[in-house]
């Protein structure tokens, strides 16, 4: 049985995402303005970040590149809200990210982004199904199971909801952790080296779901990625260098 697009399982489902997606098209979905985070450490004040200001509209694919150490999972963490600026502002679609207290993000999260990291931190005491419940049963919503199911047969693992991730391999592990980033069908998604931890196949067929869920439904993708393949998909790549945004193309 061909599994169901993901336009497929929207028109199955009650709302009208894909008219979302279409109608929201070229509004802003991210907006960065001098982004900047330092740390301090016993010697002297490190810049990570540095006055990064950027603007991502709804339903492109954007790339981070730079090299190791440049500042791009902070500035990924910072846009998704998991990390607090030290100065400077990120809205995501209208509300400003850091004038939400931390329940705030975290509900504004939960509506509409999703993230996957490079190490995929699933939680090792819950099963595939389990994993990808989770935003759901936070969020409340309805049928968490159900949705959880079907989308983890849409990223190939149907036939492994009670499999727990020390029985996966990397690749499986990765595609549960985008089912359960793409379970609540975010309108955006953050990913963080999505494919770094995966052989070039593995990592093939993660880079087809993230691109058939911006073509299909329109979900703004935003990556941090050393593949150049990768890069080369997305609409705008922009490059970072020891903190500071240097151009994009
Ligand atoms: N909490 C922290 N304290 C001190 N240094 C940090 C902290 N977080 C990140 N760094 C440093 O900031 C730089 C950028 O890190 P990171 O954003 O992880 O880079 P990248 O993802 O591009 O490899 C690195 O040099 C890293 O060591
Ligand atoms: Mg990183």
């Amino acid at each position: 049985m061909r599994a169901a697009s993901w336009s497929e399982m929207d028109a199955l489902r009650e709302g009208d995402h894909g008219a979302r997606a279409k109608s929201g098209r070229d509004a802003s979905i991210v907006r960065a303005e001098a982004l900047t985070k330092q740390v301090t450490t016993p010697d002297h004040v490190l810049t990570i970040v540095k006055h990064a200001t950027f603007e991502v509209r709804a339903g492109e694919a954007v790339a981070i590149l730079g090299a190791s150490g440049s500042g791009k999972s902070t500035l990924l963490g910072l846009l998704a809200g998991l990390d607090v600026p030290t100065s400077g502002r990120v809205w995501i679609a209208d509300e400003e990210l850091f004038a939400l207290n931390e329940d705030g993000r975290a509900r504004l999260r939960g509506q509409m982004v999703g993230f996957v990291f490079q190490s995929f931190q699933l939680l090792p005491a819950l099963t595939a199904l389990e994993n990808a419940m989770l935003p759901l049963e936070l969020a409340g919503g309805a049928d968490a199971q159900g949705r959880a199911r079907s989308t983890l047969e849409r990223v190939g693992l149907g036939e492994r909801l009670g499999h727990y991730p020390r029985q996966l391999s990397g690749g499986e592990q990765q595609r549960v952790a985008v089912a359960r980033a793409f379970v609540t069908e975010p309108r955006l998604l953050f990913a963080d080296e999505p494919t770094g931890n995966l052989d070039s196949e593995t990592g093939e067929q993660v880079i087809e779901l993230l691109f058939e869920m911006n073509r299909e439904r329109g979900t703004t993708l935003v990556l941090v990625t050393h593949d150049a393949e990768l890069a080369k998909r997305c609409d705008r790549r922009l490059h970072i260098a020891a903190g500071e945004i240097t151009h994009e193309d």
